[in-house]
């Protein structure tokens, strides 16, 4: 029997959503238990519902793991957690994401041959092996995860990064955490570190990340210069509003958000976390949330007898989560049906062996 050809993603851009919807559930049915989608929470709603499974980072790297039966694990979520998949899957498994547009701009923000010149730079200063645990976010490329394995180091992400930086604490007596300075700030301080000893490494601000040889000795944590461009736009004044104008408003934000948002707010939480504390709380009840607007949308819908608001005036979206469409979906699914898979993520063996070893070390924690 000859397989099919591929089939071309560009017309179905010409196609009704009903139609692609129609067509992506007959792929999807011909696939059956073959094939296993994961839907990150900030996905937009029309791909979201054909998620067979759905989570925070942290519930969907360990569900990348428990499906051995699908050969194909089709993620709609960004490229970092397409390659956890990938490092935490089967040997047989292939993790796919519809669209490789589809990156972390945090992400980018710290690279191996960056964190590797820091870990050298303040290196001149500290003994490294022996006393700083390197932290990468989940939110990060497998090759940092790797560096982290190598290093004695491991991963968190945004719902256990308080935990991880305890277990960090008992390993060595400083940590360098990236890329996000935020979820390292927000961390350190939920563990009682006082500010003066959280210090932020500019990798383009010469020796030392600009810092002075003082501070990088008297730090206990050393932040690398990253951000997420959506959280980043919550700011205290839009708690201070929403406070004035809502009474009884319950402020919850995700700990991407700056460390004066989280200190004005009432719970922190992972995405997966601030849909708990959203369902958990009796009707009636008044939020104003600070995250990614496709999450805060469907809670709207999911619990009408709540008041739920966006923190934000404008809108924050996660563009790069938002490339990934009915469209890619359809195109992913019909040509795995055809026997083609497109847009494998495939970590290199070495690399995915160290990443591995610091992601089983976090799991093993929490
Ligand atoms: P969660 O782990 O909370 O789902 O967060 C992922 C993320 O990218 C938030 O911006
Ligand atoms: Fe990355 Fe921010 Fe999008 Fe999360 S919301 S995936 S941190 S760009």
């Amino acid at each position: 029997m000859t397989t099919p050809p591929p089939v071309p993603l560009d017309p179905l851009y010409a196609l009704d959503d009903a139609i692609l919807e129609q067509r992506i559930q007959v792929a999807k049915a011909q696939l059956g238990e073959s094939c296993v989608i994961l839907g990150h929470h900030y996905q937009r709603e029309e791909v979201y519902r054909f998620a067979d499974l759905t989570g925070d980072s942290l519930k969907l790297a360990r569900l990348a793991s428990q499906r051995p039966q699908a050969r194909y694990i089709v993620f709609c979520g960004v490229h970092f957690m397409a390659e956890v998949a990938d490092i935490l899957s089967g040997p047989d498994q292939i993790a796919i994401l519809p669209d490789l547009a589809a990156g972390c701009s945090m992400a980018d923000m710290a690279d191996l041959p960056g964190v590797s010149a820091a870990w050298r730079d303040l290196g001149r200063i500290l003994d490294m092996e022996r006393t700083v645990t390197p932290i990468t976010y989940v939110n990060s490329t497998a090759d940092l995860k790797a560096f982290c394995g190598d290093h004695g180091g491991t991963v968190c992400t945004s719902s256990n990064a308080v935990r991880i930086l305890q277990w960090a604490f008992e390993q060595r007596e400083k940590v360098l955490f990236f890329p996000d300075q935020h979820l390292g700030r927000n961390s350190a301080v939920g563990l009682g570190i006082p500010l003066e000893r959280i210090v932020v490494y500019h990798p383009d601000a010469g020796p030392l990340g600009g810092l002075s040889a003082d501070q990088v000795r008297n730090a206990r944590v050393i932040l690398w210069e990253g951000f997420c461009s959506v959280h980043q736009m919550f700011q205290p004044a839009h708690v201070d509003l929403f406070r004035q104008r809502v009474p009884g408003v319950r402020i919850v934000v995700h700990p991407e958000c700056s460390l004066e948002v989280c200190q004005k707010a009432d719970v922190l939480g992972s995405t997966e976390q601030i849909q708990a504390a959203v369902r958990a709380a009796p009707p009636g009840s008044r939020f104003a949330i600070g995250t990614e607007l496709n999450l805060v949308n469907r809670l709207q819908k999911e619990q009408p007898d709540k008041e739920i608001h966006f923190l934000c005036p404008t809108i924050c979206m996660c563009s790069t989560m938002f490339r990934i469409d009915l469209q890619h979906l359809c195109w992913t699914l019909e040509n795995l049906v055809a026997g083609h898979v497109v847009n494998p993520i495939q970590v290199p063996a070495r690399e995915a062996a160290s990443a591995r070893v610091a992601l089983e070390r976090m799991l093993a924690v929490v």
